[in-house]
């Protein structure tokens, strides 16, 4: 499936390590296009790419940006810098998969990590999601046990979360929309030293 609109794909992963990797698997298994950056060349991470699947696109930083949604799989330090190379993120989704495990609270103002991303992010509508499993059950087919593995997601904005939910389904994942960022979507989210109450469990849902 292509989603290619005007050369550039409609997805990008900014991040293409263990998580990035895990997610461009996802992306790959369904045929659908998804362009994957770093802070390096894109062709010192092609061959690793190609080995995904041919609908994996190794690209730049800047190339990346261009797509509507955009997984944040990066570590949670590294956010500001990927937010630095665009002025306004006006019209994009940015799916934070980031864990900001160990991150004094008082670094983050006391806000949750999902929030303080966002408002680096600023006017993009942000979904907190995909964050929940390890990167290599999250890099597995999701159709399990006669079932789909979940992903959590949690937004300040609905259409937002629904366009998430929308695509997590697309991947063959079963989306559980949990509320907004300080609500539902705290459990999901590190605190200081301690995981979010949903963090590394590996659940599973029958239809
Ligand atoms: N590992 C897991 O099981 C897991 C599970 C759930 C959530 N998470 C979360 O997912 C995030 C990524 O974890 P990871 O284990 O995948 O980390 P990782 O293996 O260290 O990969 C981080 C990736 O981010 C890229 N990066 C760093 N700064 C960047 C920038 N300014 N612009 C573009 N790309 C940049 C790195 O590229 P370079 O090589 O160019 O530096 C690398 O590809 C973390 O926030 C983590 O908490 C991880």
């Amino acid at each position: 499936m292509s989603k290619l609109k005007n050369n550039v794909a409609n997805y990008a992963i900014i991040g293409f390590g263990n998580i990035g990797q895990a997610l461009a698997r996802a992306f790959a298994r369904k045929g659908i296009e998804v362009s994957v950056a770093t802070t390096r060349d894109p062709e010192s991470f092609a061959s690793s790419a190609a080995a995904i699947g041919p609908t994996i696109i190794p690209t730049t930083l800047a190339e990346a940006i261009k797509a509507d949604i955009i997984f944040l799989a990066v570590r949670f330090e590294s956010h500001p810098y990927v937010a630095k190379a665009l002025p306004t993120w006006q019209g994009k989704i940015i799916v934070d998969v980031t864990n900001a495990y160990g991150v004094s609270p008082e670094k983050l103002g006391g806000q949750p990590s999902a929030r303080v991303v966002a408002q680096a992010f600023a006017g993009a509508r942000l979904v907190k999601g995909f964050n929940h499993l390890v990167a290599a059950v999250l890099g597995q087919d999701p159709a399990v046990h006669g079932g789909r593995r979940v992903v959590f997601l949690s937004s300040d904005d609905d259409g937002a979360a629904a366009e998430i939910g929308a695509l997590a389904e697309d991947l063959g994942f079963s989306p559980i929309k949990l509320g907004g960022l300080s609500e539902g979507g705290l459990l999901v989210q590190a605190r200081g030293n301690s995981w979010g109450q949903l963090i590394f469990k590996d659940l599973v849902k029958f239809d």
